[in-house]
């Protein structure tokens, strides 16, 4: 399945702050400073100016296909995770769990798992050669996919997380990549729904409306409720994805390997995630370690007051009300 030849020759990182002078695409979208990069609002989401060009511009040319698997997430959410899980499973007939060469032993997960609108060569029609079923990813909200992907009626895995574990771990990522923003401002930035893919809790909630309305063709998960119960997850992570377990293969722990070659311990351990870059969108390398920092539920609270959790609880609380979705 998707696989990315990268050039990891290269020595320097470049970041987004490197990025070209605004295109015309933006013309007109609202922009705003704030963090490191100012932010442009494209129908109503936040996003960096790399993305929401290259959004603007899929529009006209992604072509989906009916057997596509996209795995959706805001940034911070379990991407990794998920990109990993989802290969694994995926691919356990071509590739055993339990062998030396399988690719997660190499390759970074975000290697194996491309992004729509980032691929790692920049080249937007990478996607086209890629050999169906295409595993895809994408930071996209709902309401912004392209819109062959809602045609065809692709399968869509969403990972949301705690929405304090997300901003602390946003922040930290932020900082590393494009320099620092103090917390207050940021935190405040993040409560008021502008950061990258935001409003956080409306990303969350475009795919969970559209997973109750649609529960074959869109999998909700939560990364709280994977860390609390990974051999469950997994499960019906493989069910949904059209490859459920046989019982021959729960008997023999198979659930358990996957969980085991996808964890925080196993994957941010090898070398291959520890060293060396992650290319995205031709013209970014970015460190591979930087996608493993703790892998912990509740890391907030080293980092958040009591009064800033409250603020953040109950604006999530206020803007999921109805919805069903509680974190
Ligand atoms: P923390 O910063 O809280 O440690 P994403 O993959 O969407 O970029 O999310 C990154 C977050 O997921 C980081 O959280 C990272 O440490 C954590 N993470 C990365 N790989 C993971 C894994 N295999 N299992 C659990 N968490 C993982």
């Amino acid at each position: 399945m998707a696989q990315s030849p990268q050039d990891s020759s290269s020595s320097a990182t470049k970041t987004p702050s490197e990025h070209e002078s605004q295109s015309d695409l933006l013309s007109g979208l609202p922009r705003r400073e704030g963090w490191p990069q100012p932010l442009f609002q494209y129908k109503n989401f936040w996003f960096w100016q790399y993305q929401a060009e290259t959004i603007i511009q899929l529009h006209g040319s992604f072509c989906a296909r009916p057997d596509d698997i996209i795995l959706a997430t805001n940034p911070k959410c379990g991407t990794t995770w998920l990109k990993a899980a989802a290969f694994s499973i995926t691919n356990r007939t071509r590739y055993s769990l339990s062998s030396d060469d399988h690719p997660l032993l190499t390759r970074h997960p975000q290697e194996l798992v491309p992004f729509i609108e980032i691929p790692w060569d920049g080249d937007l029609k990478y996607m086209d050669t890629l050999p169906s079923p295409r595993l895809l990813s994408t930071h996209m909200p709902h309401s912004i996919l392209p819109k062959s992907v809602i045609e065809h009626g692709c399968r869509m895995v969403y990972i949301c997380r705690n929405p304090k574990d997300a901003f602390t771990s946003w922040w930290h990522f932020q900082n590393k990549l494009l320099g620092a923003t103090d917390l207050d401002p940021a935190f405040n930035m993040f409560c008021e729904g502008f950061s990258a893919t935001g409003p956080f809790w409306d990303h969350c909630l475009g795919y969970w409306k559209e997973s109750i309305a649609r529960p074959d063709r869109v999998l909700f998960l939560k990364y709280d409720e994977m860390m609390a119960e990974p051999v469950e997850t997994i499960k019906k992570l493989a069910a949904f994805l059209g490859a459920p377990f046989t019982n021959e293969e729960e008997e023999s722990g198979v659930p358990k390997e996957v969980v085991r070659l996808c964890s925080f311990e196993k994957l941010s351990g090898l070398e291959a995630n520890k060293t060396g870059l992650v290319y995205v969108g031709g013209k970014w390398a970015l460190d591979k370690s930087l996608y493993f920092r703790r892998g912990k539920v509740g890391d907030w609270v080293n980092y958040l007051s009591e009064e800033m959790a409250r603020k953040l609880d109950c604006i999530v609380k206020e803007k999921l009300r109805g919805s069903g979705l509680v974190f």
